[in-house]
């Protein structure tokens, strides 16, 4: 097994086949939604959609392996969109029980020309002894808010780690074996690393580890945002009530442009 806690730079779908049977106890992993992909939106043509092709053999290779990586006990939280989830639904179903689909309530209306996007999707998949999350109570709704794109952001598609320890703290224990096969700018790492889990993980994109590493850096930053998640969430959660309106992003011309170039990139 590859050295753990530490991201590697190497391509998972190489890697994968590599990992021993039922070692791994979570999956919590970010693939790229690759719809839009190849857009010539940007010069006003069309979404290509073409992309579908290479989808469901992707998922499917991914499922195959998360079923035999992962223990009994084991499960994917596995970040999506409307457009994509359909394909991850049938390749997970190959393997795995597909528990939730949970949505990501981001209170927060983000860019779009129609009906404007609120959400996006975390397909919840279990092996057959997996547990149920410690708060029976909780819902497959989750308001977390979303990083603000309108500020510098670690990664075009990084996610809140907010929402990784929700995961984390709900369905794996400490020391436990958390793989992300797709880290990106580490989101996943940090949120292990702050609640002493081990992680196993794979980016493609040197940059990317670059920026991972420079995050750890920050580590005064990690701690503040530790120290304060109850109040930044309980802050979050009264001024976002289902009650009160959804805040929208400031639009000055150059946010419109930031938020048009986030939709082309997810
Ligand atoms: C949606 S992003 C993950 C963002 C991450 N959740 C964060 O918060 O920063 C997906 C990442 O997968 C990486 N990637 C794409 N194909 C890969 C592959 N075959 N192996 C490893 N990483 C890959 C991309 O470079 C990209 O950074």
């Amino acid at each position: 097994m590859l050295e753990l806690n530490k991201i590697h730079c190497l391509d998972c779908l190489e890697e994968l086949p590599k990992i021993e049977d039922n070692s791994i106890d979570c999956i919590i992993t970010d693939p790229p939604y690759f719809i839009g992909f190849n857009s010539s939106a940007k010069e006003g043509g069309r979404q290509d959609y073409g992309n579908f092709t290479m989808l469901k053999p992707l998922f499917s290779i991914l499922f195959k392996e998360f079923e035999r990586i992962l223990k009994p006990d084991g499960r994917v939280f596995m970040f999506t969109d409307w457009r994509t989830y359909p394909i991850v639904n049938i390749c997970a179903s190959e393997f795995m029980r597909v528990s939730n689909l949970i949505v990501w309530d981001y209170g927060w209306i983000k860019a779009g020309t129609q009906f404007r996007f609120t959400h996006e999707f975390i397909v919840h998949a279990t092996m057959h002894k997996a547990k149920s999350p410690k708060d029976r109570a909780m819902s497959d709704v989750w308001r977390i808010k979303p990083i603000n794109f309108t500020t510098k952001r670690n990664h075009p598609a990084e996610k809140p780690v907010e929402i990784i320890r929700r995961m984390l703290k709900e369905c794996t224990e400490e020391g436990d074996l958390i793989l992300d096969c797709f880290m990106g700018s580490g989101t996943t790492a940090i949120a292990c690393k702050q609640l002493n889990r081990n992680f196993l993980g794979f980016e493609i994109n040197q940059r990317y580890i670059d920026t991972y590493n420079s995050r750890l850096e920050q580590d005064n930053l990690t701690k503040f945002e530790m120290s304060n998640e109850q109040e930044l969430l309980g802050n979050y959660k009264s001024k976002n009530s289902p009650d009160s309106n959804f805040n929208e992003f400031p639009s000055s011309s150059n946010n419109k442009k930031e938020q048009r170039e986030k939709v082309n990139e997810e």
